[in-house]
C-alpha cells in the first residue's frame, strides 16, 4: 500500500440530489440522458454511470465508441448512447456492445440501412443552429425525410444541441422554433422518431420547452450551473467532486529567498512551505500558479511559486500546528472549482475534464 498522495472524491449523494432536482424540473415522463463522456467529465465515467441511473436518470451518452466500448467492458449494462458521429468502420462495436448511433449525415444512415445485420437504435442529428453536426433543419430536409424512411434502421430518436442556452440571448428560442417546425413536417408525414431531444444543462433549466421526450444534462449533474445564476433553482445543484492532497515535505526558507522554477515568488518573510503531491502532471494547469489557496487544518493558504509537474508548494506559516501527512483541499465546498476556471478564463468543463488520470477517483 502507498502513502495517500492526492486523489479525487465524488460524493454519490450530490449527484443523485442533482438527478432528484432535474427530475423534479422535467417531470416524471421526460427521460433524462447523463453525459458521462470525457471520463464522465473528469469524474469516472463508469461509478458516475452507475450512480446517476440508480439515482433515477433513464441514459448516460458518451462521445466515442471506444467510450461505450470500455464502460460495456467495465459491466455497464443500461442504455448507453455515443453522441458523436457514427462512422461505418464502428458498425461490428455498436452492434457487439448495444450501443445507440448517432447519425449525422446521409452516408452513415445509408450504409446502415443496408450493413446492419438487425436493425441499430440510431438517433437523427439536426443542425438547428449550432453548425458543428447534423443536417441542416431547412436545407435537408427532403434528406432527412428520405432517411427517416430508409428500412433497416430503429429511428428510436432525433436531437439537435444548442449554442447559446447557458446565455440570456435569442438564439436558443430560435433553435427551438426551427426544431418544432421539422418535428411538425415530420408528424405531418407520419414518420416523427418517437423520442424528441435537444436540452443540455442549460436548456433544462432555462427552457421547459425544450424538454421534449428526453434532455441531455452534463455540467449540472455533475453540481455547476452553467448559467451562472441566470436559472432560477440552480442554486440547489451540488458539486459532486471535491480535490484533495496531502503534506509531503515541510521547510522553512528565509526572507528573500524564490520559491520554485524562474522564481516567480520571493519570501516576503521566514516562510514555511508545505509542499504537495500535485501539480500539472495531474492536469492542475501551471497558469493558475500562485493564483488560488488550499484548506489545511481549517485555514487558507496560499500557493506560492511556479506549480511542477508532480509537486507544488504552499505558504503555511500563518499555521501554528501543521504536521507531514496533514491533509489538504484543494476543490470544496469552499473552494469552488469556477475560482480556478475563472482565474485561467475557461468553464469549469476544462478544470475537471483535466484533472489527470493520475489521481485516484474515490467515490464515497
Ligand atoms: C450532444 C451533447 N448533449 C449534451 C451535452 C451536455 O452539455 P452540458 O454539460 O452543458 O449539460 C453535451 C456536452 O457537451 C453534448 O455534446
Amino acid at each position: 500500500m502507498s502513502a495517500p498522495g492526492s486523489w479525487i472524491e465524488v460524493d454519490r449523494s450530490s449527484l443523485a440530489a442533482n438527478v432528484a432536482h432535474l427530475r423534479g424540473l422535467v417531470g416524471p415522463s421526460v427521460q433524462i440522458l447523463v453525459p458521462v463522456k470525457a471520463d464522465g467529465y473528469g469524474h469516472g465515467a463508469f461509478e458516475t454511470a452507475r450512480a446517476v441511473m440508480d439515482a433515477g436518470a433513464d441514459r448516460v451518452g458518451v462521445a466515442r465508441v471506444e467510450e461505450g466500448a470500455e464502460l460495456r467492458r467495465q459491466g455497464f449494462a443500461g442504455p448507453l448512447h455515443v453522441l458523436g458521429p457514427f462512422h461505418p468502420l464502428d458498425l461490428s462495436e455498436f452492434v457487439d456492445h448495444g450501443l445507440v448511433a448517432t447519425i449525422c449525415d446521409p452516408v452513415a444512415a445509408k450504409f446502415l440501412s443496408t450493413h446492419a445485420p438487425d436493425a441499430l437504435a440510431c438517433h437523427l442529428k439536426v443542425n438547428t443552429g449550432m453548425s458543428r453536426l447534423g443536417l441542416h433543419h431547412a436545407n435537408d430536409r427532403e434528406s432527412i425525410v428520405e432517411l427517416l424512411s430508409l428500412p433497416g434502421i430503429e429511428w428510436e430518436g432525433i436531437f439537435t444541441h444548442f449554442s447559446h442556452a447557458d446565455e440570456p440571448r435569442e438564439d436558443t428560442s430560435r433553435q427551438i422554433e426551427r426544431f418544432d417546425l421539422l418535428l411538425a413536417m415530420l408528424e405531418g408525414k407520419g414518420i416523427r422518431p418517437p423520442v424528441a431531444h435537444a436540452a443540455n444543462s442549460a436548456g433544462t433549466l432555462m427552457h421547459p420547452s425544450a424538454h421534449y421526450q428526453m434532455v441531455r444534462p452534463g455540467i449540472a449533474i455533475y453540481g455547476y450551473d452553467p448559467t451562472r445564476g441566470l436559472a432560477p433553482g440552480a442554486a440547489a445543484l451540488r458539486p459532486a467532486l471535491s480535490l484533495h492532497s496531502t503534506v509531503r515535505n515541510l521547510s522553512w526558507i528565509d526572507e528573500g529567498e524564490t520559491v520554485s522554477y524562474g522564481g516567480m515568488w520571493t519570501a516576503p518573510r521566514r516562510t514555511r512551505l508545505a509542499v504537495l503531491p500535485l501539480g500539472y502532471g495531474d492536469g492542475f494547469w501551471r497558469c493558475h500558479s500562485g493564483a488560488f489557496e488550499v484548506r489545511i487544518r481549517g485555514r487558507f493558504c496560499p500557493q506560492v511559486g511556479r506549480i511542477c509537474m508532480d509537486l507544488m508548494m504552499v505558504d503555511v506559516t500563518a499555521l501554528e500546528e501543521i504536521a507531514l501527512g496533514d491533509p489538504v483541499t484543494i476543490i470544496g465546498p469552499e473552494l469552488p472549482a469556477q475560482r480556478l476556471s475563472d482565474a485561467a478564463g475557461t468553464i469549469v468543463y476544462e478544470i475537471t475534464c483535466d484533472l489527470g488520470r493520475r489521481l485516484p477517483r474515490v467515490f464515497v
